[in-house]
């Protein structure tokens, strides 16, 4: 019962999507645990995407990551991380599953409007990136 982390990247909130994006996730059965709305730092942007320095896509994502406001959201519930990389689709809106986020709103591989942590260590680190415990809906509440 893992709480996982889910952004809505700048496109996403530039194109106003963001409500669509929660009905989804509560359509779904998972539920908003944490919610913020805020703008990344160049240097913020490459912390938390730190994994991939080095890379020939990060000077790139981390311009796009802070290029306007994103709305980061703990998402809680059964399974979240896997559910939540379930509704978004693959990194590659072409190559993601019909009826996912990525599928149906994704521009390009990069401008691919969420983002979803990738395993409980990830969610965990992620979700302190931007969380302190007493900004999270404990469970059952
Ligand atoms: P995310 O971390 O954002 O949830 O996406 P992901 O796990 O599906 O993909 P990841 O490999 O972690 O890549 C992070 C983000 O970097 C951008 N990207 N651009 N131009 C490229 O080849 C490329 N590859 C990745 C995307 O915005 C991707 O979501
Ligand atoms: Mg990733």
């Amino acid at each position: 019962m893992a709480n996982t982390l889910g952004i809505v990247k700048p496109d996403g909130v530039r194109r106003k999507l963001v409500g669509n994006i929660i009905s989804k996730i509560e359509k779904a059965g998972l539920v908003i645990r944490g919610l913020k709305v805020l703008k990344l730092t160049v240097e913020q942007a490459e912390k938390f995407y730190a994994v991939h320095e080095g890379k020939p896509f990060y000077r790139s994502l981390v311009e796009f990551m802070s290029s306007g406001p994103i709305v980061v959201m703990v998402i809680g519930g059964h399974g979240s991380i896997e559910q939540w990389r379930e509704l978004m689709g693959a990194t590659d809106p072409a190559r993601a599953k019909y009826n996912t986020i990525r599928r149906e709103y994704g521009t390009s591989v990069e401008k691919n409007v969420v983002h979803g942590s990738d395993s409980e260590e990830t969610a965990k680190t992620e979700v302190a990136f931007f969380f302190t415990d007493d900004e999270i809906l404990p469970k059952g509440a």
